[in-house]
Formats: structure tokens, C-alpha cells, sequence
């Protein structure tokens, strides 16, 4: 039986610069999906699927992040003196357990692959999981948790993949699968941000990982890859056929890429509408909105007869 998933990674030292000015002093990941930050959407994923350790790879600039995990008692006795339950309720997300978080900061910018190495004195020699909190993924099992169970039967490196327009695939590691059982491929080959020629599938690798402790041994000679940083892809390529298989799970549900402007608006319309106190207005709004804009439309084509 594999190992236990208890540890998660998230690497959140990046500059967030598609996302400037607003990142130039808001950590991206404290960007708010309607009322709760990015960040806080990938803890509850994690917390889902029983991960217990949460390492943050920092950097610097992002004191937020460390603010929004920890207590915050003036805040906390105005709520309760003046008897706001539903807030103070609203606050319990962002509570940790005491010594549950730990941050290690990542000096130098060196890519993904980098970022996780920094985090290796604290993951040790076990499996662990590793969440970019730019990737949202709405589903009714939460990702990472859908993953930890299908782990359970594989073992081995995991990485969590759906398919984007062959157009696309430059933005992606993209992994080149065989067999499939049930929701889990067998990952042959893994390249990160191939063109879209050399392209080996338009399966992409969305940011969820399960890893095994070889990866972070990998990560420690590895050379930089693609855009001249060290790619977490690459490293778990490297078990492929070697120590460790490495799959890809096909997971159940609607990813929003909050890396990009567009994808960061469509997960917010998507979390406004799933909000009960918040349908109905914002239903009204976007169906006017989107009336006005189909009438002149409509004006031209029956102008045109
Ligand atoms: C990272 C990974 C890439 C993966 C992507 C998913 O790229 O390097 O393999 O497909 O996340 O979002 P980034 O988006 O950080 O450039």
C-alpha cells in the first residue's frame, strides 16, 4: 500500500506580473475569488484530501500570505463585541493548527522545479503533494482528493492532466500517455511547454502532483529546461521507466487558469454564480449585460435583411 499523503507543497514566490499593478504589493495569491483569496481555495482542496503539513515557498513581498494564515485578535474581539457570528464563522477558514504551516523562502528565482527543492529538508523522505494555487479546479470531489485515491491504487508519481487546444500546449508541460484505466494513464514521456509541432498530445499537466521523494533528488542535479529554469517536469520525467512510474490522472471537474486575467474573470463569474446570496443580482446583471450587447447585433443583421 503507497505511503500516506500528509505534506503539500504550494509555490507562491513567483512575481505575479500578468497581474501588475495589483501584485506590486498584494501577493497574487490573495487576489479574492468573490470573498475568499486564491490561496484559501487550494488549502481547503488540500485539507480535503488529508494533507496535514502546508509548506509555503515564499518569497520576498509576501508577508500577506504569512498575515493570512496566522490569528488576528483585534479583529477578532471587534467581531465578537459586536456579536458578528457569520463573519467570526467566515474568519475559522484561515485557521491553521499551530506548527501546520511552515514557509521557506526561495532566493533566487529559478523556476518551478527550484521552488520545490527549497521545500525538500521539510518533506523528507515521504510522498507529498504539490498544489499551484493559480490552477482552480470547481469540482464536486476536490481535485487533489480524487487524486489521493486513485494513488492509493497506483503508488508512484501523479500528476493531475486534461487536454487543451493543440494551440495552447506551448503554455504546458504535456505529457504523452498509454494505457488508460479508468481515469489514470500511463505517462510515457513529459515535456514542458514543447512547440505546438513537437507537441507530443494535447494533454496538459494542470497544477496538482502527487511525488515521491525521488523527484526531489532528481531536482537536485538537474539543469535548467525550458525558459532557462528548472523544470518541475522534467524531474518527475526522469522517473519515468526508471525508479517510479509516473501517471496521469484525468480529473473530474472545471479548472479556471487564475494565472491569466481571462481565466481569473471566468472562475470569479463561475464562484459568484455558485453563491446562493449572490445569484439572482448578478444573474440579472449578466443577462442585461449580455442583451445589450447581442441588440446591435441583431440591429445589423436585420439591417442587412
Ligand atoms: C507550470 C508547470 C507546467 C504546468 C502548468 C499548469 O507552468 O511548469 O508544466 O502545465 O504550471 O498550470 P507555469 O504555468 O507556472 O508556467
Amino acid at each position: 500500500m503507497s505511503r500516506k499523503v500528509t505534506k503539500a507543497v504550494f509555490p507562491v514566490a513567483g512575481f505575479g506580473t500578468r497581474f501588475l499593478p495589483a501584485t506590486k504589493s498584494v501577493p497574487k495569491e490573495i487576489l479574492p475569488l468573490v470573498d475568499r483569496p486564491l490561496i484559501q481555495y487550494a488549502i481547503d482542496e488540500a485539507r480535503a484530501a488529508g494533507v496535514k503539513e502546508f509548506i509555503f515557498v515564499t518569497s520576498r513581498g509576501k508577508s500577506a500570505l504569512e498575515d493570512y494564515f496566522d490569528g488576528a485578535p483585534e479583529l477578532e474581539a471587534a467581531l465578537h463585541e459586536g456579536k458578528k457570528t457569520a463573519l467570526i464563522e467566515a474568519l475559522k477558514q484561515t485557521d491553521m493548527d499551530s506548527g501546520a504551516v511552515a514557509y521557506v523562502r526561495q532566493q533566487e528565482r529559478r523556476g518551478l522545479g527550484h521552488a520545490v527543492w527549497c521545500a525538500r529538508r521539510l518533506i523528507g523522505d515521504e510522498p507529498f503533494a504539490v498544489i499551484l494555487p493559480d490552477d482552480v479546479i470547481d469540482a464536486e470531489t476536490p481535485c487533489l482528493k480524487q487524486m489521493v485515491e486513485a494513488y492509493a491504487e497506483t503508488g508512484g508519481n501523479m500528476v493531475a492532466t486534461m487536454e487543451v487546444p493543440h494551440a495552447s500546449v506551448s503554455s504546458y508541460g504535456i505529457v504523452d500517455v498509454g494505457g488508460q484505466t479508468g481515469t489514470t494513464m500511463s505517462v510515457r514521456a513529459m515535456v514542458e511547454k514543447p512547440k505546438a509541432a513537437d507537441a507530443p498530445s494535447n494533454f496538459a499537466v494542470i497544477g496538482r502532483y502527487i511525488l515521491t521523494p525521488n523527484v526531489l533528488k532528481n531536482l537536485e542535479k538537474l539543469e535548467a529546461g525550458a525558459g532557462g529554469e528548472v523544470q518541475l517536469t522534467d524531474a518527475i520525467a526522469q522517473e519515468i521507466g526508471r525508479r517510479g512510474d509516473v501517471h496521469a490522472f484525468r480529473f473530474r471537474g472545471q479548472r479556471f487558469d487564475c494565472g491569466s486575467k481571462s481565466g481569473y474573470l471566468q472562475a470569479t463569474v463561475a464562484f459568484g454564480l455558485a453563491r446562493d446570496e449572490l445569484r439572482g443580482e448578478f444573474l440579472d446583471y449578466l443577462q442585461t449585460t449580455l442583451d445589450s450587447l447581442r441588440e446591435p447585433l441583431r440591429e445589423k443583421a436585420v439591417a442587412r435583411g
